[in-house]
């Protein structure tokens, strides 16, 4: 179905597995905080609908769009914040959700940004943690749910020239084709 995709790299019930586990370690960090996530569009929102259905809390969800990428696999080194937070999440406790760290610009970024806003607590937590060597941020998000290797994943809302975020796993295609 998906010639393009030369390997697995993370299977669909691997993925279930570790938003499984994260749930269990966000449902007792959060039971008696006012939780509102925060999502980063488009890459989250595969990993946003699964993980909120495991959360049995009294949360809110909002999303943003920040951008770091051209069409590419590189970061250009710029963030710029397109859509903008509509709920007010001050004295509240923020998650910020993304689908990948990879330099931690993105997230270093948006968390400057949410920041301002003077949330009572603010982490992060993402579904991919890369073991990029040219990280330009000491930042670690505070969650996340697997650690994968230094190479361009697509797949579970990830993209590649804004295509392949529907498959239900974890993938690596060939080249810079795609
Ligand atoms: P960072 O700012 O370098 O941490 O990059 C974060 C953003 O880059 C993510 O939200 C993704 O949109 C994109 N990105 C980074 N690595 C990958 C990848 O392997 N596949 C797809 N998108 C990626
Ligand atoms: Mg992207």
């Amino acid at each position: 179905m998906f010639p393009e995709v030369d390997r697995v790299l993370v299977s669909e019930d691997e993925i279930a597995q570790a938003v499984d586990e994260l749930a269990v370690r966000l449902k007792k960090d959060y039971e008696e905080a006012d939780l509102v996530l925060v999502a980063v569009l488009n890459g989250s929102i595969v990993f946003l609908a699964d993980l909120i259905r495991k959360l049995p809390l009294r949360l809110t969800f909002d999303v943003i769009a920040a951008s770091s990428y051209g069409s590419g696999t590189t970061s250009s080194g710029r963030v710029n914040i397109l859509k903008e937070l509509s709920l007010d999440i001050e004295g509240r406790d923020v998650l910020l959700i993304d689908d990948i760290f990879d330099t931690g610009l993105t997230l270093s970024a948006v968390l400057v940004y949410l920041e301002k806003k003077k949330p009572r607590s603010l982490k992060s937590c993402v579904l991919l943690n890369k073991q990029n060597p040219d990280r330009k941020s000491d930042l670690q998000p505070d969650y996340w749910c697997l650690d994968i290797e230094n190479e361009f994943v697509v797949g579970y809302g990830l993209d590649y020239d804004s295509r392949y975020r529907n498959l239900p796993f974890l993938g690596v295609i060939s080249g810079e084709a795609g």
